[in-house]
């Protein structure tokens, strides 16, 4: 898709201020973000519940940019046909949320959806090496999912290293995300790791200016691409 290394760069709308949500879409639009990041909660597969098809709709309306929803929501597969009528561009089903995971990731691509796996902070990636052949995309949790502000997590740094190495090896052109405590000195972490696609949250919409926000952790994920796991300065 990209001859060179690009980083996208995409807001989770669980930071935004929902009483203004479509000022707040269009803000991250025009500074140049490149998914919009949507966390779907069901109060039974995380400790918080947000929102459903009619906010993914909403956001549908009032950007061009693509829609990237995750579910953080128990047999997700009863849903993703709403969401994917509703206008997700993408769609991300936990490892630990769907018994039939592949058949799950298959629908999704039926219905013309980029299908995702995500997995939590302490699922092993071994759990999705028998589905990567499914997936256009891959998240890589780094705080235990549920709420935006919560601090990074270094410990699933060796975990993105090998999950790229495995998408590697595959020759296919599959996105690797991470969602959780990205921020200016977190996101040239995940990017040095592997990580390409960075979901952020409180970095985007904890500051009064998105572009300034947006472009601040571009440079910071710039750093993390000039050097290789393993190098000094981490
Ligand atoms: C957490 C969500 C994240 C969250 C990220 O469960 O999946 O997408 O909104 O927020 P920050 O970047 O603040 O950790
Ligand atoms: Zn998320």
């Amino acid at each position: 898709m990209h001859e060179t290394p690009s980083i996208r760069i995409v807001p989770s709308i669980l930071s935004s201020d929902f009483s203004r949500l479509g000022e707040q879409v269009a803000a991250v639009e025009a500074a140049g973000a490149d998914w919009i990041h949507v966390d779907v909660m069901d109060g039974r597969f995380v400790p918080n519940i947000t929102v459903g098809p009619v906010i993914v709709a909403a956001v549908k309306k009032v950007t061009r940019l693509p829609i990237d929803v995750h579910l953080m929501i128990l047999e997700p597969e009863r849903y993703v046909d709403v969401f994917a009528a509703a206008g997700a561009d993408s769609l991300s089903v936990h490892v630990e949320a769907s018994v039939h995971l592949a058949r799950t990731l298959q629908h999704i691509r039926g219905l013309g959806k980029k299908a995702g796996v995500a997995l939590n902070p302490h699922t092993p990636e071994d759990s999705i090496r028998y589905v990567l052949d499914l997936v256009d995309l891959v998240l890589v949790m780094s705080v235990n999912p549920g709420f935006s502000g919560q601090t990074f997590m270094p410990e699933v740094l060796p975990k993105i290293e090998s999950v790229r190495r495995m998408i590697d090896v595959t020759g296919k052109d599959i996105e690797l995300q991470v969602d959780g405590g990205v921020a200016s000195g977190t996101a040239r972490l995940v990017v040095r790791a592997g990580a390409r696609v960075l979901v952020a949250g409180a970095a985007v919409y904890g500051r009064s200016d998105v572009g300034a926000a947006i472009r601040d952790l571009r440079s910071d994920a710039a750093l993390g691409l000039a050097t290789k796991p393993g190098d000094s300065g981490r």
